[in-house]
């Protein structure tokens, strides 16, 4: 069942030592056993290997990604109930022709998320929601697959809670409405609806339920078939029951002997979405003993888990084994003890009446079979923080989840930042959107310090535009000047506005210098840059008693363009800082560009930038400035790829007409981390 073991009065998981975890990591802590997960894995897989068959693991049960790596690799599939899940699934590598996405409330934003990720279908469980999944794959260009989820109104033995599958129950339609949506199919234009999916509840420990609601819907289905419909899959849910204390829940072989002969006939793709079976006894949670007390009616063991920790016995009035990690000696008494957690609740107990071995304080006790729905419905109650996750595998462990900090704990509370670079130029993003900055100049002078702070080219705030509904992107350079607009700079917020769900793939956003419109391409950014304006080609700068031709150009922000044979030799601090100063360019100053052709569509760049006052590593606005002039001076065409001096490309394209138009710059914009800067975002 599982591979937790007393060996001389100790208790291992596989084959290593739970003490010597706990003196690692501390407590409370949840160990989990690789060879459980992977042996239930494949004893459902091989009970099902007779037919076509899909396993779905319910990441609900147990969200940890080390787990789902585990499974994914196996070939599992997953079962999600949310854009986090989904999101959590694709980190552990799970295929996206491998995820079926289940629940009655998925948002807008969600099916967005999941049709662009491209999932194997949705189990829709509404008519609404089917209009909604309809109307965005419309919009999105996407087309959308679908099971409908049927409610076959079977009871089972089950806690009330987790019963999904009667009447009275808010899961999936009931079959006339089901009918109809199959039948409507010309109604629904964007979705292939070819699946069936029902899902009974959870912790069923019979077959016989199954048996019920599986002869129901496939009834069901060979009407549909009767009537022309097509029909590919079967999802039979999840569900299977395991042991916490002395069920005997059907084996994997005997539930797929009562499934395999009843579905088989069909000639449709099985999908089972198991969670706890795959997980549950695979976890345990370790707590220590704080104190023991009395009451003139019970005794009471305090350890330092609690409902934050474990809900299910609170909940569900859930059994969970409970036994020393140091076993007691043959003989010793035991006592009728309620096992309670720090939380200032009544309800905060992990057992009650329960007959344990007399334990004192700093024992260590090992809670059994929380693999599923353990640490996946733990939560921060009391500020508590949410404990370790460890995996075992064989004689090593790794901690999968840290515990939380006290920062994790406050985290969204204080100053937020992201730290992102595009095309080689770094900036510290802060959504703004609220006002919680008032003062951006302060700010960016403080943060954009290298060596004294986060460090940055520059500050960008992401804001309420002026237009209701519109973002607004601000950037401020390191002294604390407010520029107008940074090609790279708005490149990252689009980026962010689309990672953080604030913005759509494609955003238009105000800036100092209008309107810009950008959209997220494969991973990369493509910028949609204002129009170029004050062009003044050949110029001649005069700096200590030298001529340097030169053109300039704003492209959203003033540049100077100086075209060169080799930009090694280039004096750009020196001479940058003196053309940038030039009274011709006065009050606004400009920004310093030498460029170097390569080829008609290569160029090399190097840019000093105002308000930086020095050469920064690549300019957004820069390497348009530079690709636009250099195609006036004829010396390139547009797509123009531009080497930047911190070794990214961008690409610049353009309209030449009469004059320059729908200039874009693509490349990438990567986040690089995230963090807290400070406590109160006004000191
Ligand atoms: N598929 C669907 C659509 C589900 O809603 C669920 C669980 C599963 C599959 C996986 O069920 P499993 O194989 O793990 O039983 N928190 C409760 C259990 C809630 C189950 C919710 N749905 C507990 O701690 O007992």
């Amino acid at each position: 069942m599982h591979d937790f073991h007393f060996l001389d009065g100790e208790l291992y998981c596989e084959r290593v030592k739970v003490s010597d975890i706990v003196s690692l990591s501390g407590t409370p802590l949840f160990v989990y056993s690789r060879k459980t997960v992977s042996d239930h894995y494949r004893k459902l897989d091989t009970a099902f290997s007779s037919i076509s068959h899909l396993i779905c693991y319910s990441l609900k049960a147990n969200s940890s990604i080390a787990i789902c790596r585990i499974l994914a690799e196996m070939g599992s599939g997953a079962d999600i109930t949310s854009g986090g899940e989904l999101y959590k699934a694709r980190m552990a590598g799970v295929p996206s022709e491998r995820i079926v996405y289940a629940g009655v409330g998925k948002t807008r934003g969600e099916i967005e998320y999941a049709l662009d990720s491209g999932i194997l279908m949705f189990n829709v469980e509404s008519v609404q929601e089917l209009h909604l999944i309809n109307e965005t794959a419309g919009r999105m260009g996407e087309r959308a697959a679908a099971a409908i989820r049927l409610n076959p109104d079977v009871e089972v033995d089950t806690h009330d809670y987790t019963k999904t599958g009667t009447s009275e129950n808010k899961f999936g339609l009931a079959f006339e409405d089901a009918e109809k949506l199959f039948l409507e199919k010309s109604a629904f234009p964007n979705v292939d609806i070819t699946g069936i999916h029902v899902h009974i509840g959870s912790q069923i420990t019979s077959v016989e339920p199954y048996v019920e609601s599986v002869r129901k819907v496939i009834g069901f289905a060979e009407g549909l078939r009767g009537r022309g419909v097509e029909l590919k899959s079967l999802n039979i849910g999840g569900g299977l029951g395991i042991i916490y204390r002395d069920e005997k829940p059907s084996t994997a072989e005997e539930f797929a002997q009562a499934i395999v002969p009843l579905v088989e006939p069909t000639g449709l793709r099985v999908i089972i979405e198991p969670g706890r079976f795959i997980v549950g006894n695979a976890g345990i949670m370790v707590t220590k003993v704080l104190y023991t007390k009395k009451s003139p009616s019970r005794s009471f063991v305090v350890v330092d888990a609690g409902m934050n920790d474990l809900i299910r016995p609170m909940l569900y009035d859930a059994y969970h084994d409970i036994k020393p990690v140091h076993a007691a000696p043959p003989g010793a008494e035991d006592g009728v003890v309620d096992v309670v957690g720090p939380i200032c609740e009544s309800g905060d107990f992990l057992a009650k009446d329960r007959a344990l071995p007399r334990v004192k304080s700093g024992d260590l006790l090992a809670v059994f079979s929380v693999g599923a729905y353990g640490f996946s419905m733990a939560s921060n109650y009391n500020s508590r923080l949410r404990a370790a996750e460890i995996l075992v595998d064989g004689e090593r462990f790794t901690m999968v989840r840290e515990k939380e900090t006290y920062d994790d704990l406050v985290r969204g509370e204080t100053g937020r930042f992201t730290k992102m670079c595009a095309g080689g130029n770094d900036f510290i993003v802060i959504d703004n959107r609220f006002g919680n900055y008032p003062d951006g100049t302060v700010l960016a002078a403080r943060l954009c310090r290298r060596s004294h702070s986060i460090g940055a080219d520059g500050l960008l705030f992401l804001e309420k535009g002026q237009d209701a509904g519109r973002l607004k992107m601000r950037i401020f350079n390191p002294d604390g000047s407010e520029a107008e607009m940074c090609g790279n700079g708005a490149r990252c917020i689009a980026a962010f506005a689309y990672c953080k769900g604030i913005g759509s793939r494609k955003l238009n956003f105000e800036t100092l210098a209008g309107l810009v419109s950008a959209e997220i391409i494969d991973g990369e950014v493509k910028l949609k840059m204002s129009e170029p304006a004050g062009l003044k080609l050949s110029l001649e700068l005069s700096v200590d008693g030298r001529t340097y031709p030169a053109s300039f150009i704003n492209t959203g922000v003033p540049h100077t363009v100086l075209v060169v044979e080799d930009i090694e030799t280039a004096d750009v601090e020196s001479l940058g800082g003196k053309i940038r100063n030039l009274p011709v360019f006065k009050p606004a100053g400009t920004n310093v560009d030498w460029v170097e052709v390569i080829d008609t569509n290569r160029i090399r760049l190097r840019t000093y930038e105002r308000g930086v006052e020095g050469e920064t590593l690549a300019c957004g606005t820069g390497a348009a400035a530079s690709a636009i002039v250099c195609s006036l001076l004829g010396k390139t065409a547009s797509p123009v790829s531009v080497e930047t001096r911190g070794g990214s490309i961008l690409t610049v394209c353009f309209e030449r007409g009469e004059k320059v138009t729908d200039v874009y710059l693509q490349g990438d914009a990567r986040f690089v981390c995230e963090g807290s800067f400070d406590l109160s975002p006004s000191s």
